[in-house]
């Protein structure tokens, strides 16, 4: 607008009345966004890990060890990670795996490609995998020179960028939010990341005082006379069958879907617990594929979970593995067996998922697909149907023994879509060394005895730290038809909720502050109440009442 020399500038009267309602607005607005600011501290502090997470890897004076053995009950994610934590406050730990290989060299190969076995209890070891940037963060902390050792073992270490999307649509990586740096996550299969993972702990004599022994932990020691407060050790059955007992200043079950912790405690006479479940089911494939050309091959990722839940919230997704591998995965939550066993059944998915707005799929994955189909390389199928996740509610329980801990899967398991697991398994480690630092600044009577609420404060903060990963497993899963609702409780629980995320996501597409909620929520940063700030609360009412 030009205004011209002489022309007098006009306002219009603004009513009183209008002025006080702005002014209210604003204070009511400023007031709420306080509140947020409180609560968003808070929940970060109390439930996000984070913190905990940024405490890990400080080593401790030899004469600040505590004196006897931790025992780590299975020695995959949760047990190396434990392992490593628990170096850093006893003289001496020990890790006890029922599968003898990881023992020796082949578990702790360069590269897990050149493996000669195959995992046999842990079912998703040649399944599609992804790593949240949190992980990574954290490994980090614990192995200065993760990024090295990653390239050693041809692991990638890039910006996590996965190329999100709702039903479709993308919504972009949050880099400008993170001043240029978005964090950085590590693209790897699953046996690429525990096999790293072993050679970092057990591999490489950087912790001599960290044991594997094969065999597998049957049952706490008897405890001594009188005194039931602290288990004095465990039994453990060895390959040749003999059993030998342990002595421990500290047993932690991380023997992941067995579950095994509560079978001893209970053999033992220990407290109660209860445990919840629903269920789900997924195919699986892995097949080599083109490079889509936005991406590189280093990071290539698609990943599509259908709009609506009609089907069992249907999901395809190819992502790049450990070598020269690649997983093209199809999957959804059904009672009855569903198989997508030939590249012409994952092409009739493609094009049957119902995605936003009718958004036609890209064209590359179905150029990937036809290139497949025409090459007939060597194609893996694997078909995983997910056990039932459950929750072993420990902080819960009443009369454990003091020296007692569990974490990883051993403790809860949530719908693995979201891959969340391994970051919830660091939570735990995290937790621990936490707890562990704590107990070693109170002063204990007997070195060999942890405090006598140990177990108990490990658990609630352990609580703390990861009931949102139930609960958000709990609340969408609620969203499928076919999901078994926890008794006393209906499918209805959540809808609200599930209405408001499938808003925000949305608003992400298009939205810079909403897209950088989604990323660090798919990421594990952030905290858990960063959906409510209020303005974000503001513009997804807005753009649903416009109908965006
Ligand atoms: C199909 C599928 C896909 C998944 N995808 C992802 C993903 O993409 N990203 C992600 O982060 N997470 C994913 N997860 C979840 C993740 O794999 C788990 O959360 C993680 O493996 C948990 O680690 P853990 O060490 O607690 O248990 P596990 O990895 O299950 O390991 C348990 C260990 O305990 C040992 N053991 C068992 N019994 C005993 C005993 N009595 N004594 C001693 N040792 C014993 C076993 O041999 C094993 O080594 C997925 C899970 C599934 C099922
Ligand atoms: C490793 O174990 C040995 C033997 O028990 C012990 O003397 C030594 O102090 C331990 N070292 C560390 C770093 O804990
Ligand atoms: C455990 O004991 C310590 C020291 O006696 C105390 O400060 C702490 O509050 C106790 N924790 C729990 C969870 O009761």
């Amino acid at each position: 607008m030009v205004f011209q020399a002489g022309q007098p500038l006009r306002f219009t009267a603004v009513q009183p009345i209008f002025l006080l309602t702005i002014i209210i607005g604003v204070v009511f607005y400023g007031l709420v966004y306080s509140v947020w600011r409180v609560l968003r501290w808070y929940s970060f502090r109390r439930h996000s890990g984070i913190p905990e997470i940024k405490e890990l890897g400080k080593t401790r004076p030899l004469e600040q060890k505590l004196d006897g053995m931790a025992i780590i009950c299975g020695g995959s994610i949760a047990g190396l990670l434990t392992a490593r934590v628990c170096a850093d406050f006893f003289k001496q730990v020990i890790i006890v795996e029922p599968e003898e290989w990881l023992t020796g060299e082949d578990g702790m190969r360069r590269f897990c490609s050149e493996q000669e076995h195959k995992r046999t209890r842990v079912m998703q070891y040649a399944s599609l995998h992804g790593s949240q940037a949190l992980l990574y963060a954290g490994f980090r902390e614990l192995f200065p020179d993760l990024d090295e050792q990653c390239r050693y073992s041809g692991l990638g270490v890039f910006p996590g960028d996965r190329k999100n999307n709702f039903a479709g649509t993308p919504i972009p990586a949050p880099v400008d939010s993170y001043g240029g740096n978005l964090p950085k996550t590590i693209y790897s299969g699953r046996a690429g990341l525990e096999t790293l993972l072993r050679r970092l702990v057990l591999g490489r004599g950087s912790y001599p005082n960290i044991t594997q022994i094969a065999g597998t932990v049957v049952g706490f020691l008897p405890h001594s006379e009188g005194d039931a407060s602290h288990v004095s050790g465990v039994k453990i059955r060895r390959p040749d069958l003999t059993i030998e007992e342990l002595d421990a200043s500290l047993v932690v079950d991380c023997t992941g879907p067995t579950r095994a912790g509560i079978k001893w405690l209970s053999q033992s006479g220990y407290g109660t617990t209860n445990a919840n479940t629903d269920s789900s089911i997924t195919p699986e494939t892995l097949a080599k594929l083109p490079i889509p050309p936005d991406q590189t091959p280093e990071t290539v990722t698609f990943t599509l979970l259908e709009d609506g839940v009609e089907n069992g919230r249907r999901v395809i997704a190819l992502i790049r593995g450990d070598g020269n591998e690649i997983s093209l995965f199809a999957g959804q939550s059904s009672d009855e067996s569903v198989k997508y066993e030939s590249l012409d059944s994952m092409r009739s998915l493609a094009q049957d998922l119902k995605t936003y707005q009718k958004r036609p799929i890209p064209g590359w994955l179905y150029e990937a697909i036809d290139i497949l189909e025409e090459a007939q390389p060597e194609i893996q199928f694997s078909h995983v149907r997910i056990p039932p996740t459950a929750y072993i509610q420990y902080h819960r329980t009443v009369n454990l023994p003091s020296n007692f801990v569990a974490l990883g899967d051993s403790v809860l398991s949530v719908d693995p879509i979201y891959g969340q697991g391994c970051t919830k398994a660091l939570i735990g480690a995290a937790v621990l060394n936490k707890i562990l630092l704590k107990s070693i600044k109170t002063p204990v009577t007997n070195n060999k005895h942890l405090p006598t609420n140990f177990s108990e404060e490990f658990f609630k903060e352990h609580f703390d730290k990861t009931d949102a990963f139930w609960q958000l497993t709990h609340l969408l899963d609620y969203g499928i038809p076919c999901t078994t609702p926890v008794p006393g409780e209906n499918l209805e629980a959540g809808s609200l909720v599930r209405w408001y995320l499938r808003r925000v996501q949305i608003l992400a597409t298009k939205d810079a502050q909403a897209a950088r909620v989604f990323w660090d929520g798919a990421n594990g940063f952030g905290s858990a109440v960063d959906i409510l700030h209020p303005w974000l609360v503001l513009k997804t009412l807005f753009d649903t009442a416009i109908g965006g």
